[in-house]
């Protein structure tokens, strides 16, 4: 879906994810929402704010699992997830603290694969992602699943591209202060998710969606992985849809 600008889009997705969350309050059900980070979803996460304050939507059944998080990410430092999902959403919502889940950057090496088994199991204990938002990286990554991953990969620790470590150097005060790695669910719980929303805006991010909409399938452009999956939407502004 082609929208004229990233407002109308994010709107259109905060309003998906309300009405998902208002379905669930009505059944006495929890809805579980997969987030991502970075600059693409802001403004949904903006909308959903607003929706907060002015119109009275609730949190309190909300339960939502982040896609990533650096390693080694101290919770409290201005570049964690952590940080940017209490900056841009959590901080100004009801949702109930216990409710949050965020991949740990604080674990030893050792413990990782545990926390990410955990992970998974704890999604899909409550019934799996009623919905995933997702960004791309211009790797063609998604979560941080780099080039090389693979299509039933589940959340583990990765090592982070070149290309995505000098993208995140603006963060960091320059790219060797930028982590060698990250937790991130897999290409396989994204893909289990009951609904995918992909958003990509600006013309920078126009090759990279060209690449995923209609390149071949291949783990070189995690990507495009997702044109197997029939319950997927890319959600477009004109510049990033400019070269489909
Ligand atoms: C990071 C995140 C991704 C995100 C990507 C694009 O690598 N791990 O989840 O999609 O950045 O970021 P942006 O939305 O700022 O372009």
């Amino acid at each position: 879906k082609v929208y004229p600008n990233q407002n109308v889009a994010s709107v259109d997705v905060a309003n998906r994810i309300a009405t998902i969350i208002k379905e669930k309050q009505a059944k006495g059900e929890t809805a579980v929402l997969g987030l991502a980070t970075g600059a693409t979803p802001v403004k949904v996460y903006k909308e959903l704010v607003r929706q907060h304050k002015e119109e009275g939507l609730s949190f309190k059944n909300v339960v939502t699992f982040n896609l990533d998080e650096y390693f080694p990410m101290k919770p409290d430092a201005d570049q964690s997830y952590v940080t940017f999902m209490k900056k841009n959403l959590f901080d100004h919502i009801d949702i109930p603290k216990e409710n949050i889940n965020i991949p740990d950057g604080t674990l030893a090496e050792s413990e990782i694969a545990a926390f990410c088994e955990a992970y998974e199991q704890k999604i899909s204990s409550l019934g799996g992602l009623d919905i995933q938002l997702l960004g791309i990286g211009r790797t063609g990554h998604i979560g941080f699943n780099e080039p090389g991953s693979a299509p039933n990969s589940g959340t583990r620790l990765v090592i982070l591209d070149d290309l995505t470590r000098r993208d995140a150097s603006r963060d960091f005060g320059g790219k060797e202060n930028v982590p060698t790695k990250a937790i991130t669910m897999g290409v396989g719980t994204i893909f289990k998710a009951k609904e995918i929303i992909l958003m990509a805006w600006n013309e920078k991010k126009a090759d990279i969606v060209k690449k995923a909409v209609e390149g071949e399938i291949s783990s070189e452009i995690p990507a495009t992985f997702l044109q197997l999956s029939d319950h997927v939407e890319f959600i477009l502004d004109e510049d990033a849809a400019s070269q489909l």
